[in-house]
């Protein structure tokens, strides 16, 4: 499995427990910066990590900011990006199994590595269930193509 990890300076800090749960399940890992504590926009690694994502070169990916919340509105923008951003490990599960989530983001502000760590663990742990789930997934990308859905 490979993953795209994007961040800010806000979720610098954070990456490093991040990090432990990818390397001890010998995840490669593609690192789209930031990388050091000053600021910077979040919107631009955002787009690097999901671009990776949407292209196929990277299996999923995962985002960390202050809150989570910006970086992940930037990441869903880019075609194809499903990005959820959880704070407890039951979204991050269903995300996966229900939504097909293909983005993950934590808000490094917002709870602590533990809770992160644990997040991280159920997102990839979690499989697609599809059938019923793939059809509102399919809803999903029909909106974002544009479609009229009602
Ligand atoms: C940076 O201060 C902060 O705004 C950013 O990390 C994030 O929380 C935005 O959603």
């Amino acid at each position: 499995m490979k993953i795209a990890m994007g961040n800010d300076h806000a979720g610098i800090d954070l990456k490093e427990a991040v990090m432990e749960v990818l390397n001890a399940r010998g995840v490669e890992v593609v690192e789209c910066g930031t990388f050091d504590h000053s600021s910077c926009d979040y919107p631009v690694f955002a787009q690097k990590a999901a671009d990776l994502v949407a292209s196929g070169e990277c299996d999923l990916g995962i985002l960390m900011c202050g809150t989570g919340v910006g970086i992940s509105l930037a990441a869903n923008k880019v075609k194809g990006i499903r990005c959820v951003c959880c704070s407890e490990p039951y979204s991050a599960e269903m995300s996966r199994r229900h939504n097909n989530a293909n983005m993950l983001s934590i808000g490094a502000r917002v709870i602590g590595t533990e809770t992160a760590k644990a997040i991280v663990k159920a997102f990839l742990d979690a499989p697609f269930e599809g059938d019923r789930h793939q059809r509102r997934v399919d809803l999903i990308t029909a909106i974002e193509n544009g479609e009229k859905i009602y």
